[in-house]
């Protein structure tokens, strides 16, 4: 298997892994300061892929330096919002032209499914850089009619400052656009820090950032481990903000570590999104939407629908073909073609999610289909669909976030008591509701506390389509006009035109 996926390669690709790895800081490619490496893993071979540079505390500092010179006195400042729009088209148009190589990369790092990284997270990265683009031109403020005899007042909007940005690894190149689109639409600069599991795709985007015309300084990308690399930008006191997404645990570090200089923190968190399906819904539908609700990218997604309402007189109806769906699920390495469901992506998810599933059966749920890895496959971090039945409100897989392919199916009896026990979980990422009663559908989404509510649909995504958490899932939206919020800040002009009234 390994030497027919490793002849799908493009050689493009093998080139790039195999040559050496460096950091983008201030325009030029440098080692770590400390001259200190880690390996990033395939994780379908558990073999590393390459050597990268361990940034820590040091290298931070250099690259928010940069950061900052490139703010207030580098050539980024005196562009015009036009020619900031254009070079993040430009930057478009590179991804764009290199999108099977991304997807590539982004299959051998994280072990997705190239099908799906060249279908979902390379094209929407894509479309992401371009929507922004657009943006560059229209962060606009507005005139304030205030009752002050004299006097005119308008608002403008400005970039915060030097932004730290923290990525995780479950797409990784799309987090890093979601966070860098809009960031440099509206003009600041940045340091990020790809996550340790998957740092490739950020760090051949720096070379495309280069060419794109960007000035030094203006992108700077740090690799290296959370608990250093990360730490140190979240402490750094010239950092004006910090975005991050990662678990709940750590954007509670990251929060206390910001007050300290008063950062303006966003935050994109965990999840353990409802997904409820009623008696009259299209089953079919229904049962589709929720096995790729839960499965679609292994299960780690933020907003993965890993709570599974069913209404009880079709319960039996509906988990039969969600356990044939789980079943027909093909895993394997992510370049192969038949392959429909890659690794997770490191030994600490895998040893994670074993646990959470070896946490169920000591709790006493049933398992309908799946269970861990299957017995055909001996290396990688693969883990089978899951189907948790017979559960209980309060056991450790309903209430925590897995972050893997198990679901946990859970019969109701009527609308109201299924909305109650949807919310009944400290995070608020994303809900949905199956029905064909559009009143009660309303109601449900209404009633839900959930940043994102999808209506018989489910991860459906847009650059235009703001996105973030309510509760413990964090707070800021990403994507849409609303973005612009957590990159500006508002400042108010007062001008005494010398005329009394
Ligand atoms: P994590 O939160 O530790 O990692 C995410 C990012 O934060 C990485 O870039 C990491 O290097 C960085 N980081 C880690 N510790 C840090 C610190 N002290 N200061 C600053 N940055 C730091 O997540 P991890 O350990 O990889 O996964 C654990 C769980 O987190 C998963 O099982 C899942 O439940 C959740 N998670 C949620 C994600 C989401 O999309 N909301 C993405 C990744 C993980
Ligand atoms: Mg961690």
């Amino acid at each position: 298997m390994q030497a027919v996926t490793e002849s799908l390669i493009a050689p493009a690709v093998g080139e790039f892994i195999s040559r050496r790895k460096q950091m983008l800081i201030d325009g030029e490619w440098v080692d770590a300061a400390s001259g200190e490496t880690f390996s990033t893993v395939d994780p379908a071979t558990e073999e590393s892929l390459a050597e990268v540079p361990a940034g820590d505390a040091e290298d931070v500092d250099r690259a928010v330096r940069a950061a900052r010179r490139a703010f207030e006195s580098g050539p980024w400042p005196r562009m015009t919002a036009s020619e900031r729009g254009r070079a993040i088209w430009k930057l478009a148009d590179l991804i764009e032209e290199n999108l099977e190589e991304f997807a590539q990369l982004e299959t051998l790092d994280n072990g997705k499914p190239l099908t799906v990284a060249r279908a979902a997270d390379i094209p929407l990265v894509v479309d992401h850089f371009r929507y922004y683009a657009g943006w560059a031109t229209k962060v606009e403020g507005e005139t304030i009619p205030v009752s002050v005899p004299g006097m005119f007042t308008y608002t403008t909007r400005e970039p915060v400052g030097v932004v730290g940005q923290i990525i995780p690894w479950n797409f990784p190149l799309l987090m890093a656009a979601w966070k860098l689109g809009v960031a440099l639409a509206c003009g600041n600069t940045v340091v990020l820090k790809p996550a340790e599991q998957t740092p490739l795709s950020a760090l051949r985007l720096g070379e495309l950032i280069d060419a794109a015309g960007f000035p030094p300084g203006v992108v700077n990308i740090v690799t290296g481990y959370g608990e250093t690399a990360g730490a140190a930008l979240t402490k750094h006191p010239d950092v004006d903000k910090v975005a991050f997404t990662g678990s709940t645990e750590v954007g509670k570090l990251i929060m206390a570590t910001a007050a300290d200089s008063l950062k303006r923190v966003s935050l994109e968190l965990g999840g353990k999104s409802p997904n409820i399906v009623f008696a009259d819904a299209d089953l079919d539908l229904a049962a589709e939407g929720a096995a790729a609700a839960i499965y679609f990218n292994h299960g780690q997604c933020c907003c993965a629908g890993s709570r599974l309402f069913i209404e009880d007189k079709v319960f039996d109806k509906v988990l039969p073909k969600i356990v044939d769906y789980s079943e027909q699920i093909q895993l394997g390495p992510g370049l192969d073609p038949e392959t429909t469901m890659g690794p997770l992506v490191s030994s600490e998810q895998f040893e994670r999610v074993n646990g959470f599933l070896d946490a169920g059966k000591a709790e006493g749920a049933n398992i309908a289909t799946g269970g861990g890895r299957p017995d055909s496959l001996t290396k990688g971090y693969f883990v089978a669909p899951t189907v948790f039945t017979g559960v209980k409100p309060e056991m450790k897989v309903v209430r925590e976030e897995i972050f893997g392919p198990v679901v946990c199916a859970v019969p109701f009896k009527d609308p109201e008591e299924v909305v109650a026990a949807g919310n009944d979980t400290a995070y608020g990422l994303a809900a949905a509701v199956w029905t064909k009663d559009i009143q009660k559908a309303h109601r449900a989404a209404r009633m839900l506390k959930a940043g994102t509510v999808w209506i018989n649909c489910y991860n459906q995504f847009d650059a235009a389509a703001p996105f973030g958490g309510y509760k413990q899932s964090g707070f800021g939206r990403e994507m849409g006009k609303a973005a612009l919020e957590l990159y500006t800040q508002l400042k108010t002009t007062w001008v005494n035109l010398g005329e009394a009234g």
